[in-house]
Formats: C-alpha cells, structure tokens, sequence
C-alpha cells in the first residue's frame, strides 16, 4: 500500500469563511479579480507585531527576545517586527543582511547565528558584522571562526551550541539527548572548551541550546528554560568561562484545531523564578510562535473532481508553494472563500463538490502533492479559493519553489 501523507482529516469539517479576517478576504478577493490565477501569501505585520509585544511583556527584563528570521523571511515581516523584539537570529547571509537594516549599528549588533554547517563565507560574514554571538556547532567550527577573527583583527564572540544529554523533563518537549548534526555532544563539552580556550581570536561568551519544538506547554519550557540557566552556570563555573549569555533558542509552540494555547501569562510567572546571574542576558529566539498567525496562504481551485467516488480540489499551488502540512504530516484545516465570479465554464458546467469529503492537492505531477485529506466542505467550486490561516512561518520559505517550474507564489502585506 503506497504512503499516504498528510492524515486524514476526517471528520473534520472545513473552518466557516468568517475564521479569515476581513482585510484577509477583501485583499484575496481582490487578487482573484487579478489576470492570473491566484497562488499567494497575505501577511498582516501587526499581527506579527503584537505576539512579539506578548511575549516581551511576559518576560522579566533578564530576558530578551530575538526573532529567529528563517521563520519568516519576508522584508516586510522582519520590519514589522524589528521594533518589539531585540535582536534577531539568523542563518545565512541572506538572513544576516535583513537583520542587520534593522539593528543598531553600533559595537554589537544584537544578531546571533547558529546552523550546522555554517561555511567559511557565512563565518566570515559573521565576524565582519561583529556579531552579539556565533553559536558554535563543533571545535572545527571554533577554529575557523578563531582564524577569520584573527585574520580581520577582531575578536569574535561565540556560544557554544551543546546538544545536552538528558534534560529531565517530559512532555511534548522534542529534547536533546539524541545523536544529531547539531551542535557539541554535552559528554563532549569541557574537552571542547579547553580546547577553545586556546584559540586567539575568541571569546567565549557562553552557551546556545536550541532543544525544543513547537512546545504548548508553559510550564515544561518554563522548566526548558530553568534547565538551561542552570546548567549553562554551573558548566561555566566548572570550564572556566565568564558567563554572560544564555540563549534557549526557540520552539514556543502554536495551538492548531483542538489544542490548547501555550499559556504566556503562566510562562512569564513562572520564568520570573529563575534568577540567572546579574550581568548574565538569557535569549529567546522564537520563530514559529512570532509570526504562524500572521499568514494565510490562498490557493486558486483550479478543478474539481471525483475519482472512484472520492472528491478532490487541484489547486493553482501545493506544495511548491507551502510544504509544511506534508513534511510535518499534519492535518492543516483550510477555509473556501467563495469568489462568485465565474469566466472558464463556457463550455463546461462550473465543477462543484457539495456537503462531501474533499482532499486538497496541488498542481505538482506527484500524489505527494496533497495538503488535506477528506475535509468536510459545505462547498468547494472550481474558481474558488482554498485558504490556510496560520501559515506565516515555515511557509514560502520552507516550499520547494522550482519544482515544475510553476509562478512562485506571491506575497503580499495588508497596510
Ligand atoms: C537555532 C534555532 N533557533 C530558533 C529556531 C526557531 O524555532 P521555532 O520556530 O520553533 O521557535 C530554530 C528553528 O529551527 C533554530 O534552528
């Protein structure tokens, strides 16, 4: 039996119209009244804007928030949410130059990079930029980040990047502890850092643990962070490095249908009892928590169909132009927005599948190219258009563009 992916949604039904907000609807409309087929992204900024002023407002000032930009690429995200974070992280040159329009230039800028195998361009780019930290992923990556610094007449600051053995926490934390291109193995660590210590162009700041995913528990990423304080002072104090930087990188989760929202008020309370050492800054580099609801990624009906009694939705899209539903293997629930006007069907009655199971797919010539399975719709019709809210991070950036070589999708921001 061949594999299929993503689950079924049954007996989901479809969301009503009215989940997407009306600016949402008008601007899709609008592009839908365009020449071409619609195959698009609408991001709002504000709302963007408004979870990172949630989550800054809930942390005690030890804490300081960065947004993890390969969330959500987008210039006009990154720009609206400049303003209420405090720095970013990145990793890539692309993502770098974006933060950087958007940090004060001055001796540090608040950027931090992490990535497993970040070249020796990237590096270099990095220590140019004078960056707050370079997460590092392996002592070969030390060396080099040491013999750039030395070469451009700077000192770099790093973090190590530690993939810990075991954090004592259950629940629905995607933890360390398992073997991974990321970062230094925790059995490995003083070994690493002796060896760090004697490089010339470093200075080693303190320690990057990014352990968590799409996390909607306070209290276990209150306990994350707690764990991540903790133990970053007491291996500092046993290596010898003067500690000034704990980063727990991200994984602040998002709610999807039936789940409930991680609770940031109980966070807050909670991250307010752990006391890192005065002149020690903790970062959060949330990405997926900043900017999923922020995005809708709408998609042109191009025809509808049944198939030995099974009703499908082509899209104009799929997932060349948004992947998440299929890699993660998730059900993503959608809404139809119903556009009236009509123009393919002179010859042929305008396709329609009503009060039925519909399974959503794309225009790529792969049955991987599914992105909902078996959802209930009161009424899905050729011309309309297929919307999934919540798709504002890990969305265009996360698609395989080029594959068949369709238009990218467009991206589009609400004023
Ligand atoms: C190093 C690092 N920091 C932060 C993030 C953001 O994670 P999230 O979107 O789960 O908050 C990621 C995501 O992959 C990451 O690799």
């Amino acid at each position: 039996m061949s594999v299929q992916f993503p689950p079924s949604a049954a007996p989901l039904a479809a969301h009503p119209v009215d989940v997407l907000p009306a600016p949402v609807r008008t601007r899709l409309l609008e592009l839908a009244r365009g020449a071409e087929p619609v195959s698009a992204y609408v991001y709002d900024g504000a709302v963007a804007a408004a979870r990172a002023r949630e989550l800054r407002a809930a942390l005690p000032e030890w804490a300081a928030v960065y947004y993890a930009v390969k969330a959500n690429s987008y210039p006009g995200i990154v720009g609206a949410l400049a303003p209420h974070v405090d720095g970013f992280e990145v990793a890539s040159v692309h993502e770098l130059e974006l933060a950087l329009e958007h940090v004060e230039s001055g001796e540090i800028p608040a950027v931090v990079a992490a990535g497993p195998a970040k070249s020796v361009p990237v590096l270099t780019a990095l220590v140019r930029a004078r960056v707050e930290a370079v997460n590092a992923e392996s002592l070969l990556e030390l060396h080099r980040v040491s013999r750039i610094a030395v070469a451009e007449g700077v000192t770099a600051r790093v973090a190590l990047r530690v993939n810990p053995a075991d954090i004592p926490i259950s629940g629905s934390l995607h933890m360390g502890g398992a073997p991974s291109q990321f970062g230094v193995a925790e059995p490995d660590v003083p070994d690493v850092l002796r060896a760090a210590r004697e490089l010339p162009g470093l200075d080693i700041v303190g320690f990057h643990i990014h352990a968590a995913s799409n996390n909607l528990d306070a209290d276990t990423h209150a306990a994350y962070l707690r764990w991540c304080v903790e133990w970053s002072v007491a291996t500092a104090a046993a290596t010898g490095v003067e500690l000034r930087h704990v980063d727990i990188g991200g994984g602040i989760g998002v709610a999807f249908e039936g789940e409930t929202p991680f609770d940031m008020a109980r966070f807050g309370e909670l991250a307010a009892l752990v006391e890192p050492p005065v002149g020690v800054k903790v970062v959060l580099e949330p990405g997926r928590f900043l900017v999923a609801d922020c995005g809708w990624y709408a998609a042109e009906v191009t025809d509808v169909k049944a198939s030995y009694g099974e009703w499908f939705a082509v899209l104009r899209g799929g997932i060349n132009h948004f992947q998440l539903p299929t890699s993660w293997d998730i059900v993503h629930n959608v809404a139809v927005l119903p556009v009236d006007a009509w123009e393919a069907g002179e010859e042929c009655p305008r396709p329609v599948a009503e009060r039925t199971r519909v399974t959503v797919v794309g225009e790529l010539c792969t049955p991987e190219d599914t992105l909902l399975r078996d959802v209930f719709v009161e009424r899905v019709r050729a011309g309309d258009l297929v919307v999934f809210p919540n798709a504002g991070s890990y969305g265009w950036e996360f698609a395989m563009h080029s594959f068949l070589g369709h238009p990218v999708a467009g991206r589009h921001l609400l004023a």
